[in-house]
């Protein structure tokens, strides 16, 4: 369930400004994996998100990637919310490039089934990839922690993924903590997460609104996980990546338009159970046109993301 909390209607008329909330349960896409799964296919299907992470790949890890592991004949590396895999094999195909001698073993952390069935998959279309061992583990990251603590691995990774998923978790330091203290001294953690610039991240916050889900960190931004390296005094390296969402549907309601609202608000049937207030208000964010521009008559929204390169 979501805690949907906003400002109520006051006495007077500045009632963005009223700090007296309401709490609405409505249902979180991410407790619902077969409608979670659906929203983010119609979100790589209708955005540059994948694109621009396969840029960033080619453009930006290269060098990276080839800095790690230097003459080891094994390199282990994990993803934690590995979704369908297409990012990760795209990792490991770079990697591979960059150490043909080398073995792999790769631990995908993935709560969901219907995602790692997918990544299964992918791969038995995928050739050429019989370097890398893959350990699945359907569970949550903050299970895995307890299960790897369980396992008492002395194992070191060279290179963990974590893209698009620290939102889900209770406590995103800890949980980044815990992942990076499995490093090898010259291993990374790749993090990305939604930009404060992009409007995306402004939504969140839309007319003092937010949808929050108990447990999980569903605002999460770039820059809060940025203070927390500074403040730690952690090496990294930080990546724009520009990215847009076609959000023409949004506007007439109907299967696609709804599964729309549902991915960026994060609630299960966004249309039919939120608020109307709350509804207009972000309908009428999504249509500002500050907050998206046209282009051949499609209205794009600014998803841009940030990724992180983290040291050891
Ligand atoms: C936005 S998708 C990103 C998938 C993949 N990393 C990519 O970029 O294509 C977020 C992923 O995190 C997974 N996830 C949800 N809750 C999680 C949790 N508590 N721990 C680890 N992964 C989680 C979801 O099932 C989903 O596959």
């Amino acid at each position: 369930m979501v805690l949907l909390q906003y400002g109520t209607r006051p006495q007077q008329n500045n009632w963005l400004k009223t700090t007296r909330k309401i709490k609405i349960k409505m249902q979180s896409l991410v407790d619902d994996y077969y409608k979670y799964f659906q929203t983010f296919e119609l979100l790589l299907a209708n955005s540059t998100e994948h694109q621009c992470m396969k840029d960033f790949i080619h453009m930006t890890l290269p060098d990276i990637l080839a800095s790690i592991g230097t003459g080891e004949s094994t390199l282990n590396v994990m993803g934690v919310g590995s979704g369908s895999g297409e990012i990760e094999l795209e990792i490991l195909k770079l990697l591979h490039k960059k150490h043909p001698d080398a073995k792999v073993e790769n631990e995908v952390v993935e709560p969901s089934n219907i995602m790692l069935n997918k990544y299964k998959a992918l791969l038995s279309k995928t050739p050429g990839l019989d370097y890398v061992t893959f350990n699945w583990n359907e569970m949550t990251a903050t299970e895995f922690e307890i299960e790897w603590k369980k396992r008492k691995s002395e194992k070191k990774m060279h290179f963990i993924n974590m893209i698009q998923m620290l939102y889900y978790v209770e406590d995103p330091e800890a949980t980044l903590s815990f992942y990076r203290s499995l490093l090898h001294k010259d291993g990374k953690v790749l993090l990305v997460l939604v930009a404060d610039e992009s409007a995306w991240a402004r939504l969140s916050k839309v007319c003092d609104t937010q949808v929050c889900k108990e447990g999980i960190s569903q605002n999460l931004t770039a820059s809060e996980i940025k203070s927390f390296l500074d403040s730690k005094k952690i090496p990294y390296k930080s990546y724009k990546l520009h990215c847009l969402l076609d959000i023409t549907e949004c506007f007439t309601p109907g299967v696609e338009g709804d599964q729309l609202l549902d991915l960026l608000t994060e609630v299960i049937e966004f249309r039919k159970t939120a608020p109307t207030e709350l509804k207009d208000r972000v309908l009428e964010f999504l249509k500002c046109p500050e907050n998206n521009q046209t282009v051949n008559g499609r209205i794009l929204f600014d998803c841009s993301n940030e990724a992180l390169l983290i040291n050891a």
